[in-house]
């Protein structure tokens, strides 16, 4: 099989000499969505942010993205469609909803134009609405909860999938681990709404969780 989105061969990952991952193999197709559970310190994160390009994985660790295969570290995840919310969020608290999520994604920008606080607040409004995600693009994230911090997180990585080119790769570390029944943050139904919003794009999430 060489067409899958994903495709993870003999990875490895060594730290100072300790080594914590071994040799796996991980293909993730077009449409599917995954899960990985193991117990803390199993290599779960350490697994996603070679994906990340954050690791360099150990030789002879092989990925490729849609059947090609990349050389390590994997560099500019984005271009080829891969959109992370990894474990710590990395969310600038003095900057408002709307700006985390624009600031990695280069706002809704015309090549001179300034970013205009209200077109941005609008896009974050819509994607939001679109995903059945209820949070105000204009509130300060230091002010917010960790459930609520973690929903940023996520609007965040769908708004990166506007940039994906080859396709579309969400993969989230764990960032629904703090949210609870009646979050602003409905993962099935948010699932259910990836294909609905790239059609032409295969959809793909993995989900990172442990016992
Ligand atoms: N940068 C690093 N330097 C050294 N060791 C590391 C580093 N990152 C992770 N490790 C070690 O690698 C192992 C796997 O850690 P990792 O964070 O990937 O586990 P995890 O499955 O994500 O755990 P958790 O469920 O707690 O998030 C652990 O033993 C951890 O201490
Ligand atoms: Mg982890």
């Amino acid at each position: 099989m060489n067409n899958g989105a994903v495709q993870m061969t003999n990875v490895s990952m060594t730290f100072d000499g300790v080594q914590v991952l071994h040799g796996v193999d991980l293909n993730i197709a077009p449409g599917e969505i995954h899960g990985l559970v193991g117990e803390n310190g199993s290599g779960k994160s350490t697994l996603v942010k070679i994906l990340g390009g954050l690791y360099t994985p150990d030789k002879g660790s092989q990925i490729r993205f849609h059947g090609r295969t990349v050389a390590l570290p994997v560099r500019d995840p984005q271009r080829v469609g891969l959109s992370i919310v990894h474990q710590d969020l990395a969310l600038v608290e003095t900057m408002s909803v709307a700006d985390n999520t624009g600031v990695s994604t280069n706002y809704e920008r015309r090549l001179v134009a300034p970013v205009s606080a209200r077109r941005e607040a609008r896009v974050v409004r819509r994607l939001a609405d679109h995903f059945g995600i209820k949070m105000d693009p204009n509130r300060l994230v230091g002010d917010l909860s960790p459930a609520e911090r973690s929903v940023v997180a996520i609007l965040r990585a769908l708004r990166q999938l506007g940039d994906g080119s080859q396709g579309k790769l969400v993969i989230l570390d764990e960032p629904t681990a703090s949210l609870s029944r009646g979050s602003p943050f409905a993962f099935s139904s948010c699932c259910e709404s990836w294909p609905v919003m790239a059609p032409q794009c295969f959809t793909s999430a993995t989900i990172w969780t442990k016992f």
